[in-house]
């Protein structure tokens, strides 16, 4: 069981620290090795996903990431942006199967800014297509055409691209409330008139899952109107990274929200759903529990250890019903800690 470990840049470091900590507490001796992307990555190599790292990225069973970006290397060429190196590794992996929970924990019920009854008991699974898409669609660049600048992208899915993301989000339903809600624009794209009908077609093969489907203008809606009413939802790679940030901010802390990029074999990379957040790296400060809860759907979904991944998840819950907050979700009457303290606290409960 081999984890390649990349911690990125802003907070990435501080909190990958921290799950890699609970995975060495677990005792299931997994062989961790680390290595560099994105920012960090550019910084040493000029490469955001360097071959140093494809190489131990491809022998892994899973990936451990902890986030890239920041404004140091917004200005870079596109190709060494740190965010190049995260499309490059997920490309690479071929890990095409994005699963985005949006859980609103009750100790955090006042951190939404929803009233808490829309709210309260909210436990939402976002299935994004993560390879397609106008994501990847070639051609796509800025041109001048007729003496002026002309900026273009493509958008477009196989039938097959659907239908592996259809089957991992009727599965993941069948697995939960049996409740889904695929997320088009057919009234306006071709492209996601085709992903309707593959979805229909999916349909009988899971007679146990109810399906429905929403246009994504009123899925963006209805999820801040009445988000109980989702159950798994499941879209392509632009309308589910719009779609899963909305999700995660109904929570009120994204800093709790782990995620999971799965390819075939289930093999994955897991993530935090929150990005490095330059502004407070280095101080300490950042909560590191999407890290580690991400480290929980790694034993659940990649080494098949549900019950190790449900210590970790009673564990975290167990640190939240004693008080301890990062400043993040930090409210008065509850106690403020640091990075560390948090680890300490959560492996403590462990
Ligand atoms: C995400 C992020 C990435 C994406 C960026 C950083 C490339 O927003 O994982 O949702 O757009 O997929
Ligand atoms: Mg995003």
């Amino acid at each position: 069981m081999k984890i390649c470990i990349l911690p990125g840049d802003g907070i990435g470091p501080e909190i990958t620290a921290e799950a890699v900590r609970v995975l060495e507490a677990l005792d299931l001796k997994f062989e961790m090795e680390e290595a560099l992307l994105g920012g960090a990555a550019v910084d040493a190599t000029g490469d955001p996903y360097p071959e140093a790292t494809r190489k131990l990225a491809r022998e892994a069973d899973a990936v451990l990431l902890g986030a890239v970006g920041g404004p140091k290397w917004d200005t870079l060429p596109r190709e060494q942006r740190p965010e190049r190196g995260l499309l490059g590794i997920r490309k690479d992996l071929g890990l095409f199967a994005n699963l985005r929970p949006a859980i609103l924990y009750p100790e955090l019920a006042n951190a939404s800014s929803l009233k808490p009854e829309v709210v309260a008991g909210l436990d939402i699974l976002i299935v994004r297509e993560l390879t397609g898409d106008i994501y990847f669609g070639q051609p796509r660049g800025i041109e001048v055409r007729d003496g002026e600048r002309f900026g273009f992208n493509t958008m477009h899915y196989t039938e097959s691209e659907i239908r592996r993301i259809g089957r991992v989000a009727f599965e993941a339903a069948r697995k939960r409330n049996k409740r889904l809600c695929s997320v088009d624009k057919m009234n306006v794209l071709e492209t996601t008139q085709l992903w309707r009908d593959v979805m229909i077609e999916l349909a009988p093969e899971y007679p146990d899952v109810e399906l429905s489907h929403m246009l994504v203008d009123n899925a963006a809606m209805q999820l801040v109107r009445a988000p109980k009413q989702f159950d798994v939802m499941v879209t392509g790679n632009m309308f589910g990274d719009i779609l899963s940030d909305e999700a995660s901010m109904l929570t009120g802390s994204i800093g709790m929200l782990p995620s999971a990029s799965l390819d075939a074999n289930n093999k994955g990379l897991y993530e935090p759903s929150h990005g490095s957040a330059p502004d407070i790296a280095g101080q300490g400060i950042a909560n590191p529990l999407a890290t580690i809860l991400s480290v929980a759907m790694m034993l659940r979904y990649t080494f098949n250890q549900e019950s190790a991944a449900l210590r970790i998840e009673n564990a975290v819950k167990k640190v939240l019903a004693q008080g301890l907050r990062t400043g993040d979700i930090f409210e008065p009457g509850t106690t403020k800690v640091g990075t560390k303290q948090m680890g300490d606290a959560v492996l403590a409960a462990l």
